[in-house]
């Protein structure tokens, strides 16, 4: 039956969505494999489980998932223009209460954060899976503010505004004490992202984290694939859908050449473009300077590069001075987590400056001199603003992931309040499910030789040193 209380475009769109799914479900195969192996034993059963992850087809097979496994889940996105509509719908159609709508505003998104938050009868969740942190912000603000409400005066900028504004729903919903009420009884979280695991282990230290979480992000079958080769495919795949602009031949600037980096670096190579990376990191310069890219930088291409990609997780990369100064056309997309890497409010608040909207995620901002910039996604992630993000293979390794991880929390694997990584047997795991789809097949270790290297015949192969 339907879920009567969500917020998706138009629920007349789930049956198409519901077709993308079953093709998403071929690809996703570790993750269907998980499903099958652990179905019976419901060990998500009556579990309150809230979700704000990019609510794409592929995050819809993860939902699945979850409420196969048992779980009673909400959803919301974790990102304002990433919501594949379709996808939103047809989970509705399954019963699944769903807050997200691509191009939803700012204000709405805090709001859908909260009622995903809200489940019935006062209740909140008792298990999280997020995606760069705002659903347990939202929380662990909410709990702060609950012994001192002046941390939600003076609101340093909209976004802040917004998320007091989710708090002060709740509390009017839910009256306050809610989230004293509901934290203690969140026993565990699983963060997804770079940006997300980075606001932990910053919590984890400054003392102020209150529920265990497991950092998804760091198992190697998730940043060594999604990060690198997810981007690698989506990268691309947003500018072209947003621009139709040629990139072969161009020059295109990689800002940051991490795991996001280096796949979107490999992307724009493919098309033939010329790639110029910038880094603060020597080491991640060197290995860009071995993989055959100039390193630089953002002032030295300004008179060179058509294309820039933020990839840092950092803020003010790409300054408004920067684009003040690019060539004429120069196309500007950041695919980090938060769009603070790109000087946009800056920019646009230039005297003289002028934004004219050519469709939807697509802007053109003129400068006085006469010279325009293409900026994709208002500065939000390209690939899931101007594309629908990563493709489904690789989630599949990403989710299968949370979902191993969501099992552990609900176990009891994770009950002390830190930052846990999956075990590397599990990462193994994970990679070893998705090798039949690919056609690869395993050499088998004897006995003398696992004990010549000094491992376990069944694995884990690596000590956790090892870098991959
Ligand atoms: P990472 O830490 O591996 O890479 C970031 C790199 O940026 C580092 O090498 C760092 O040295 C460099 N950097 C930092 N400040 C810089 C600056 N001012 N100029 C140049 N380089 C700078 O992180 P990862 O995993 O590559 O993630 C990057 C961002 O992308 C994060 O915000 C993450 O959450 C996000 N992400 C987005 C995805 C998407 O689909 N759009 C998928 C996965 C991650």
């Amino acid at each position: 039956m339907a879920a009567t209380d969500y917020v998706v475009k138009d629920i007349a769109l789930a049956e198409q969505g519901k077709k993308l799914a079953l093709i998403a479900e071929h690809e996703m195969c570790g993750l269907m494999q998980t499903r099958e192996k652990y179905a019976a034993q419901q060990p998500l059963k009556g579990i309150r489980l809230a979700g704000s992850l990019h609510m794409t087809v592929q995050t819809a097979i993860l939902i699945d998932t979850l409420r196969v496994l048992g779980a009673d889940v909400r959803w919301c996105s974790c990102n304002i223009f990433s919501t594949t509509d379709s996808a939103a719908a047809y989970i509705v159609s399954t019963g699944v209460p769903v807050f997200a709508v691509k191009g939803e505003s700012l204000e709405e998104y805090w709001t859908y954060t909260a009622r995903t938050a809200m489940f019935p009868n006062g209740e909140g969740p008792q298990q999280i899976v997020d995606d760069g942190g705002d659903l347990t912000l939202l929380l662990h603000k909410g709990f702060n503010a609950e012994n001192d409400e002046s941390v939600l005066e003076n609101p340093e900028n909209e976004e802040v505004k917004f998320l007091n504004q989710a708090i002060r729903f709740i509390w009017e919903k839910q009256g306050k004490g809610w989230f004293h009420k509901v934290v203690p009884q969140v026993r565990g979280i699983s963060e997804e992202t770079t940006t997300g695991v980075n606001r932990l282990y910053a919590m984890k230290s400054a003392g102020t984290l209150l529920i265990p979480c497991v950092n998804v992000n760091d198992s190697v079958t998730k940043s060594k694939f999604d990060n690198v080769y997810g981007c690698r495919h989506s990268c691309v795949d947003g500018i072209l859908r947003a621009t139709d602009v040629m990139l072969a031949g161009k020059i295109a600037c990689v800002c940051g050449y991490g795991d996001v980096g280096k796949g979107c670096a490999e992307s724009l190579r493919a098309q033939g473009a010329r790639v110029v990376v910038t880094e603060i990191d020597p080491i991640c310069a060197l290995q860009a300077c071995m993989a055959g890219y100039s390193v630089a930088r953002v002032e030295d291409v300004l008179p060179e590069a058509e294309v820039y990609v933020t990839t840092t997780g950092n803020k003010d990369v790409i300054t408004a001075e920067h684009m003040s100064k690019m060539r004429h056309m120069a196309i500007v997309g950041n695919i980090g987590h938060f769009d603070n890497e790109i000087e946009v409010d800056k920019m646009s608040k230039m005297p003289g400056v002028k934004r004219e909207n050519i469709k939807p995620q697509v802007d053109k901002f003129t400068f006085p001199d006469g010279h325009s910039i293409i900026l994709l996604a208002e500065g939000r992630l390209l690939n899931l603003g101007c594309a629908n993000g990563h493709p489904s293979f690789v989630m599949s390794n990403s989710f299968t992931n949370q979902t191993l991880a969501q099992i552990g929390i609900a176990r009891g694997d994770f009950k002390t309040v830190d930052v846990y990584t999956l075990p590397k047997i599990l990462d193994e795991e994970v990679a070893r499910l998705h090798l039949p789809k690919l056609g690869a097949k395993l050499t088998v270790l004897s006995k003398e030789q696992a004990d010549y290297i000094g491992v376990p015949v069944e694995g884990p192969y690596k000590k956790d040193a090892y870098r991959y």
